[in-house]
């Protein structure tokens, strides 16, 4: 794959064609807050953490660097104002949904997010989508999905599928920054699992 050589945070970074800044960036030690990406899954770009600035000739612009291609002598910076601030904001509204998540409590102090800014709204799931993706696309078994859309929009085991695939797998537990997903896990367990009495009785 071809060489190409780009500006990261005043530093010359070589990436191959093909590479997004982040990959680049992280190929070079640089570090770029993420929430949604995941080395194994497809580009997804929809938490907005990872926002850099690139300038093009004369003007910058923001763009979301997981999804952003690396290209020959762009120039990108990874901390700004305006970038720290957008960063900010996108942690404090999802903050009011999963306040004890620790890696959103570590960026909010990296970032000077307040916690308390929005109103709470604890869905605990912030929709970063690593589980359903990672699901779909390293297990390949969809055993997990999003359900309804806009604010209602929610993670759901599929029981049919879980109750075959998921018990003895679990690796997509350590990739949620919330508690979203272990109790959706044990909502669906304890859905399938017949009571204890009835349990007992079928041993019998
Ligand atoms: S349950 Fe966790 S991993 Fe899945 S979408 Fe919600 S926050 Fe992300
Ligand atoms: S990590 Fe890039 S949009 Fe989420």
């Amino acid at each position: 794959m071809n060489k190409i050589l780009l500006q990261i945070d005043g530093k010359e970074v070589e990436a191959s064609e093909g590479m997004t800044v982040l990959e680049a960036a992280q190929g070079a030690g640089i570090s770029i807050p993420t929430l949604c990406h995941h080395e194994k899954l497809e580009p997804f770009g929809g938490c907005r953490l990872c926002i850099v600035e690139v300038q093009v000739g004369d003007w910058t612009k923001r763009v979301v660097s997981c999804v952003y291609p690396a290209e020959e002598n762009l120039v990108v910076r990874t901390r700004s104002e305006k970038i720290d601030k957008i960063r900010k904001m996108i942690l404090e509204l999802q903050l009011c949904h999963a306040p004890d998540s620790p890696e959103l409590i570590e960026f909010a102090k990296e970032y000077g997010a307040d916690k308390d800014r929005f109103e709470k709204e604890a869905s605990f799931c912030i929709h970063c989508g690593l589980c359903v993706r990672y699901c779909a696309e390293v297990k390949k078994k969809n055993a997990v999905g999003f359900v309804d859309r806009g604010i209602r929009k929610e993670i759901s085991f599929i029981p049919a599928i879980a109750s075959k695939e998921c018990w003895d797998c679990k690796e997509c537990f350590p990739l949620c920054p919330t508690e979203a997903l272990q109790a959706a896990y044990v909502l669906t367990k304890s859905l399938l699992s017949p009571p204890p009495s009835l349990e007992s009785a079928s041993e019998e």
